[in-house]
């Protein structure tokens, strides 16, 4: 299911120390969320993504500006066209929201009754749901004995069962260990694939958004700041808030698979080269220095596995004749090398 958003927008009144302020929480928010993918909104805490979430989930109304699910519009349809709609959605979230007095098929159950499902159909469902999310042994567990983990993929079990379009991940992970992140996550994308669904995963981690999203929006103070493919968001940030996200994740890159920057020198190269596809298994700077008789010195480099692609960072002087640099550069640019000037 596309959703499209068309200039939304949703103040609240705040009182602070007494003085009465309006917060615009989602500030003309224009966006195109294809179908059938992994959709990332990433912003720090307080940009509005739980706020523009909850418009686009239908749970509050914008108060102005409107929602399309595919052709249909959305945001201001009579109470029991909204209920209807609202079947096309799941949603879970960091605290996970299960019902601890319920086991965990219990917990899955409950949207099919609430739809009156029958009985057999309910029991079936539910097998099929928790073998779905790896954990058809824990039916008949009390929520309280869960791990975290666990936990999630009840959530996800739950969200799931009345066979939604679209699927809503409010820091999903946020709760989780680095290990159990990458595991949800892996699962999310996997059943993603299996339902065709489109995941709108609302997150402030830009590790999230590199290991399960294809595309990504970034908002800052109710507002879009950036749009695009996640791997031409890394390759080429536009706006700093953007940037101050990749840094962080390249700093902090934990998990075995993404090695993150190395560092060795506090220097900054002149160059900041991306190295896309095919070009991250290729002597590039070598052949480029012995073609066009220039010297390189790299001061930073590592390799970030995006979902579809790797890319490789690095921060290099390339240095020799002015007009040989130049052509060099230029070389690199015709070879899947992404140069930025620093
Ligand atoms: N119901 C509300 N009443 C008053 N202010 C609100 C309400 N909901 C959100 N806000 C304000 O709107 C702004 C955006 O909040 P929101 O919860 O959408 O941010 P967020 O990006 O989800 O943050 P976080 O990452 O911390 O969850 C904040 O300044 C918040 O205080
Ligand atoms: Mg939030």
């Amino acid at each position: 299911m596309q959703i499209k958003l068309e200039n939304l927008n949703k103040s609240y009144d705040s009182v602070d120390n007494g003085q009465k302020t309006v917060i615009h929480a989602v500030d003309g928010v224009c966006l195109d969320i294809p179908e059938n993918t992994v959709f990332g909104i990433i912003g720090k805490s307080g940009a509005g993504k739980s706020s523009l979430v909850r418009l686009v989930s239908m749970l509050e109304k914008p108060d102005s500006g409107k929602v399309f699910y595919g052709e249909k519009r959305v945001d201001n349809l009579p109470k029991k066209e909204l209920i209807a709609e609202r079947r096309k959605i799941g949603m879970i979230f960091q605290n996970f929201n299960l019902f601890s007095s319920r086991t965990a098929g219990k917990n899955v159950a409950y949207p099919l009754e609430i739809a009156g499902v029958p009985r057999d159909k309910i029991a079936s469902k539910v097998k099929e749901m928790l073998a779905l999310v790896g954990l058809s042994d824990r039916e008949n567990a009390p929520i309280s004995t869960l791990s975290g983990g666990q936990k999630q993929r009840v959530a996800i079990a739950r969200a799931l069962a009345a066979e939604p379009e679209i699927l809503f991940c409010d820091e999903a992970t946020s709760a989780l260990d680095p290990n159990t992140t990458h595991q949800i996550l892996n699962l999310i994308k996997e059943i993603q694939k299996k339902m065709n669904l489109t995941v709108v995963m609302i997150t402030h981690q830009m590790e999230v958004v590199r290991d399960a999203c294809e595309s990504v929006a970034v908002i800052e103070n109710g507002r879009v700041v950036e749009c695009g493919k996640v791997k031409d968001i890394f390759t080429n940030p536009k706006t700093q808030t953007t940037r101050d996200f990749i840094k962080n994740i390249a700093m902090g890159a934990s998990d075995s698979k993404n090695s993150g920057i190395v560092k060795w020198t506090e220097k900054t190269g002149s160059y900041l080269l991306h190295f896309m596809g095919d070009a991250t298994g290729e002597p590039l700077l070598c052949k480029m220095a012995k073609e066009f008789d220039v010297c390189f010195n790299i001061l930073a480099a590592g390799i970030s596995h995006l979902p579809d692609e790797d890319v490789g960072y690095m921060e290099a002087d390339i240095s020799g004749d002015d007009a040989a640099v130049e052509k060099a550069v230029e070389w690199l640019s015709q070879h899947n090398v992404r140069v930025q000037k620093k």
